[in-house]
């Protein structure tokens, strides 16, 4: 059973950690324990006994609340704040049940005046090595209360200090770059407040004692599932209590719980690992691969023309595309901006979902057609949530973007917000993308959504005008997840200028993730490693363009392998010595796909903090295939060698390696230092398989 009580309190064990806690002698629900899963009920700690220090703070101040409310003399970031009826700003949560239902707890909190009740929601993913948690708030009383935060959850670290928090940081063009510093004295706060996701922060934490590094260290990790605004606060208080809250963002955020009514606030997982960065991403990794719409499915091989003719598509130059593209092997073709009424640029058509009449005068048929008998699937671009000030929609429906009455409407890439909050805009988008999939043989879709948010309002909105942050999302939710349960067998990813909107949230609807708009292939080494802290490489799409074209074509092919292959490239650019060598590549990559987009990565050596040396070797999961990418980017003077040591094979079974003579156990190929012979700009991939014998 993955739910025990255990004297006072309950304990949530998955395969190899745990996590308890309970109620304090004071009646407080109190952490008590998250490490290593322990042999015996008895082996967990007693909830602290509270501890008076001073009048400046009360022992609730002192005492690691599980889901502390705003009430007491106490400063910690509280978990919720709400105001009710009759202007109290003061919650004060008690203990009322528990209910156990197979891997699910539920702890029953209510005001002990007021008409709230929150639930505190823990479900264990006993053999995924994680807890999700979230809470949710019901109003019984006949008046409305005003949440201004309800965070999903507030983590609790082990007493003690030096704590390190490694997170993602970034912007359009240069996403989840690795940060990793000090937790001290006070409160850190990683945020979004554009509506979406963001590539200036993922909604990630880490923390280790300060030495972790790949393979070795405690690391408590996670995430939230949301794909709006979001808020980290990590907090180290004044008595070294290290606390991660994650949820919802409480920036101009409030939502009026009418009597009756519930809320649900998003979930968030966490786990921990004893074995280091690389073991928190794979315990991620394997999450993520189960609960993805179509699960461990292999994605193809696609191309899309974006960076090869942005705007200028049509049936004509698509299909010469299409052509060269089968050609090398490729199996999906997307088309990307361009193809809808009067989009020639970026000033105008977002709204109007229906093929541009000049460029694709019989519609989309001819092109998807022509794209099937050359044996590949067609996938489409949409910017949905988007709308040109010149559209007929906009010039239709000026009132249905977010904005405020008496503002300027701020444009960015010369587009609007529609107000996805409003039901009318979500029917509207299903109707015309409904149409769109219903009457073309479409296998993919590219989701786009491509600024972020300004004048956040919503005038006809006779509710709590702050809902919008969460309405907006959930709409968003509710259009894709309604095209997607229509037409289930379209593969879904979601992109935002890159990796704007990459959460855990965007994937349960989308499969894959376009993770940034930047496609060097050295500038993509650390952007990858990045991504690949909270994501697994089948997520990843990655194309090979012409960005960078000083890299070799090997080395671009490399960097792409390590995802989902795509290639983005100008074909026709393409002379027929690249041709052939592109249409090895592929090859090689249908080949060794599910070891890579399936099996486990390990980060042998960083882009982000290595010496130019970066290699990611992926292992199947039973042990059997590997295979290891090694790319140089920089010699240091003086040169260092670079050597590889493999990880994740069996010690025991015997296995070859490619480049190097004679068969040898997993045990020394893992202790043995592999010489990679590469000068700057030079990569390689080898190939590592179990013998018989
Ligand atoms: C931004 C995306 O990241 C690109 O790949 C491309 O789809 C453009 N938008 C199209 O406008």
């Amino acid at each position: 059973m993955p739910v025990h009580t255990i004297p006072d309190g309950w304990v949530l064990e998955t395969a190899h950690t745990a996590y308890a806690f309970g109620l304090n002698p004071a009646g407080l629900l109190t952490h008590r324990y998250w490490g290593v899963r322990l042999p015996y009920p008895d082996d967990y700690p007693p909830a602290p006994a509270p501890m008076n220090w001073a009048s400046f703070n009360n022992p609730s101040h002192l005492t690691p609340e599980e889901y502390p409310g705003t009430n007491d003399i106490k400063f910690v970031e509280p978990c919720l704040k709400v105001t009710f009826a009759d202007g109290t700003r003061d919650t004060v949560l008690r203990f009322d049940s528990a209910e156990i239902d197979g891997e699910n707890l539920r702890i029953h909190l209510r005001d002990a005046f007021y008409p709230l009740n929150v639930t505190l929601h823990y479900r264990v993913h006993a053999e995924r090595d994680l807890i999700e948690r979230y809470a949710v708030f019901v109003n019984t009383g006949d008046q409305p209360i005003t949440i201004e935060r309800a965070f999903s959850a507030q983590w609790h670290l082990p007493i003690g200090d030096h704590y390190r928090l490694s997170h993602l940081s970034g912007r359009w063009f240069d996403e989840f770059n690795i940060q990793r510093e000090p937790l001290v004295q006070g409160v850190k706060v990683l945020e979004s407040r554009r509506i979406t996701t963001g590539h200036h922060h993922a909604p990630f934490f880490a923390v280790d004692r300060g030495h972790a590094d790949e393979e070795s260290g405690e690391v408590w990790f996670g995430t939230l599932v949301w794909s709006g605004n979001w808020k980290i606060a990590a907090e180290v208080t004044d008595f070294a209590s290290t606390r991660i809250n994650i949820g919802l963002n409480d920036w101009d955020f409030a939502w009026r719980l009418n009597p009756g009514e519930s809320f649900t606030a998003p979930a968030s997982l966490a786990g921990y690992v004893q074995n280091g960065f690389g073991a928190a991403s794979r315990t991620l990794h394997d999450y993520v691969r189960e609960r993805l719409p179509h699960g461990d499915a292999l994605h193809k091989v696609l191309y899309n023309s974006w960076e090869a003719t942005f705007f200028d598509v049509d049936v004509n130059s698509q299909t010469k595309f299409a052509e060269i593209a089968a050609g090398l092997g490729v199996e999906l073709f997307v088309m990307d901006d361009g193809w809808f009424h009067g989009r020639d640029h970026d000033r105008a058509g977002l709204g109007d979902w229906w093929p541009d009449a000049k460029k694709f005068p019989n519609g989309l048929s001819p092109l998807v057609k022509r794209v099937n008998e050359l044996g590949m699937d067609f996938g489409l671009w949409v910017e949905p949530e988007m709308v040109n000030p010149d559209s007929d929609l906009y010039r239709q429906h000026p009132d249905w973007v977010i904005h405020f009455a008496n503002r300027e409407r701020t444009e960015g890439r010369n587009q609007l917000i529609l107000n996805l909050a409003r039901a009318d805009v979500q029917d509207y988008l299903i109707d015309h993308l409904d149409t769109i999939l219903s009457e073309n043989n479409i296998a993919f879709i590219k989701w786009d959504m491509n600024r972020n948010v300004s004048e956040p309002g919503w005038p006809s909105y006779e509710g709590e005008q702050r809902e919008i942050w969460v309405r907006y999302v959930e709409g968003v939710y509710r259009v894709w997840g309604t095209l997607a349960a229509r037409h289930p067998k379209v593969i879904w990813q979601s992109c935002s200028g890159g990796g704007g909107r990459a959460d855990y949230g965007i994937l349960r609807l989308a499969d894959q993730i376009w993770i940034s708009d930047n496609t060097g292939g050295t500038a993509r080494l650390g952007i990858q490693e990045g991504f690949s802290q909270l994501f697994p490489a089948n997520t990843m799409e990655a194309w090979v363009t012409d960005m960078e074209k000083h890299l070799s074509l090997t080395f671009r092919f490399h960097v792409s392998m390590c995802g989902s292959l795509g290639i983005g490239a100008n074909l026709t650019h393409w002379n027929e010595r690249e041709r052939n060598e592109a249409r090895r590549w592929i090859a090689v990559y249908k080949e060794i796909r599910p070891i890579i987009q399936q099996g486990d990565q390990y980060r042998l050596h960083s882009a982000q903090f290595g010496e130019g040396r970066t290699a990611v070797q992926y292992v199947s999961k039973d042990q059997r295939e590997s295979v290891l990418f090694a790319f140089r980017t920089h010699v240091p003077d003086p040169a260092q060698p670079f050597t590889v040591r493999l990880r994740g094979l069996n010690p025991q079974a015997r296995y070859t390696v490619e480049g190097f003579d004679g068969a040898r156990s997993g045990l020394a190929w893992m202790n043995t230092d592999l010489l990679m012979p590469l000068l700057n700009f030079d990569s390689t991939l080898r190939r590592i398989r179990q013998v018989e014998g």
